[in-house]
């Protein structure tokens, strides 16, 4: 439990570890990589205006400067954890790493109520996942486990996939109806990683099972996505397939596609089953061949305001850092540099002048849509960007160094 006491001193100790980021993060040496000394040059600025741990970045306003702040229970909340191990895992300062454990342990409340949503996989596996990785710290490996636990209690055998939102959503059927969203794919992640280190067997199966209904019941015939399927929650059968942040239920919603396309990456990772390779490929081909030229999608595909509608910089790192790793699964050589290629360029004009915050604001990239049918967060910096922009640049130097020593 947290008391106001402990509360308190952990805003102190926290401040402390910050002024220590601040510090240490600068020693990294020159040179490296420019766009990873970037990164961390642009945490630095957002660590140095941060008073405590339970102010979590989320994306600043097209014009402003300022942050926008939310709580642990946030959906976002685990990308700036998370994009702090991914700067350490770099920079590999002392500061760096206290500040990604004060602000990882800032999340562990999480694990101390039911489930609001599917998202406690995000929260939980960018930040404190990325930080076991790298530390094997043994508190981080509990929360995982009671997290993936957690999760797994929202899944409906009937259905076959996991409840993504438990409550009602505007435009979605609630009480009686079950549903899942594309996002919801990323979520597993953590299932696999439980089944693996000590967690049920069952979590292994569920994240098959959702994989496999979501396959069959969440895709067009061109393999582009449906945001939204509802089903009955008594029958398991398929009500309707809609969206919720995409342009209309028979668009392709950017960030969606995304998702998908890292998903199911992902998902054939931990599977090994050719069935899932083959689907992460199909997904893929459908979004690069409706990108624009400069490869960073439009918010929705089918956005009759094109080219004029804004971009969504953040499904553009999602997916290069998701091609990085496909082209490193599929056994076709030209097919694999092709996917390296894209990912490659993605980069490119994501670190361009056009896409990457400079002087603008402390975020590492502009041009990001959040919830463009709300109005929310249209044309900004948004931190899941920053956290698969980030993710992306580190895989590709360990690509990079793979293919010199080999
Ligand atoms: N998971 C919510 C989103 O992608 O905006």
């Amino acid at each position: 439990m947290y008391t106001m006491k402990s509360i308190r001193s952990y805003i102190i100790v926290a401040g402390a570890i910050l002024m220590i980021a601040g510090c240490n993060a600068t020693k990294k040496e020159e040179g490296g990589d420019a766009n990873l000394n970037y990164c961390v040059t642009q945490v630095e600025k957002t660590l140095s205006g941060l008073h405590n741990t339970h102010q979590l970045p989320r994306s600043i306003a097209n014009g402003s400067t300022q942050w926008r702040f939310v709580g642990y229970r946030d959906w976002t909340s685990g990308f700036w954890p998370g994009t702090l191990w991914y700067t350490y895992e770099y920079a590999k300062t002392g500061g760096l790493k206290a500040a990604a454990d004060s602000f990882s342990q800032a999340l562990y409340p999480l694990v101390d109520s039911a489930a609001i949503d599917h998202d406690l996989g995000f929260q939980v596996f960018c930040s404190i996942g990325n930080g076991y990785r790298l530390t094997q710290n043994a508190a981080y490996k509990n929360i995982l486990l009671r997290a993936a636990d957690t999760l797994s209690k929202l899944f409906n055998p009937k259905v076959g996939t996991i409840l993504s939102w438990p409550r009602e959503v505007p435009g979605v059927d609630w009480p009686l109806r079950h549903n899942t969203i594309m996002d919801n794919m990323i979520n597993l992640e953590l299932l696999f990683w439980a089944s693996k280190n000590g967690g049920s067997r069952s979590l292994y199966d569920i994240a098959v099972k959702h994989a496999e209904t979501t396959m069959h019941n969440q895709f067009r015939p061109d393999y582009s996505s449906y945001h939204v399927v509802v089903y009955d929650t008594a029958t398991g059968k398929r009500v309707k397939a809609i969206t919720h942040q995409g342009l209309n239920d028979s668009s392709m919603w950017a960030r969606g596609q995304a998702w998908a396309i890292y998903g199911y990456t992902m998902v054939y990772r931990e599977t090994k089953e050719e069935r899932f390779l083959d689907f992460a490929q199909k997904v893929t081909d459908i979004y690069l061949q409706r990108l624009p030229g400069d490869l960073i999608p439009y918010w929705d595909f089918d956005d009759p305001a094109i080219p004029d509608a804004p971009r969504d910089a953040s499904a553009a790192a999602i997916v290069a850092s998701a091609l990085l790793e496909l082209s490193t699964q599929v056994r076709d050589t030209a097919k694999a540099k092709a996917y390296r290629d894209k990912a490659e360029k993605m980069l490119q004009e994501l670190s361009s002048e056009k896409y990457q915050s400079r002087d603008t604001n402390d975020a590492f990239l502009l041009h990001s849509t959040g919830h463009k049918p709300n109005g929310g967060e249209i044309d900004a910096s948004i931190i899941y960007a920053d956290y698969y922009y980030i993710e992306a640049l580190l895989r590709l130097k360990k690509l990079q160094e793979t293919n010199q020593s080999s």
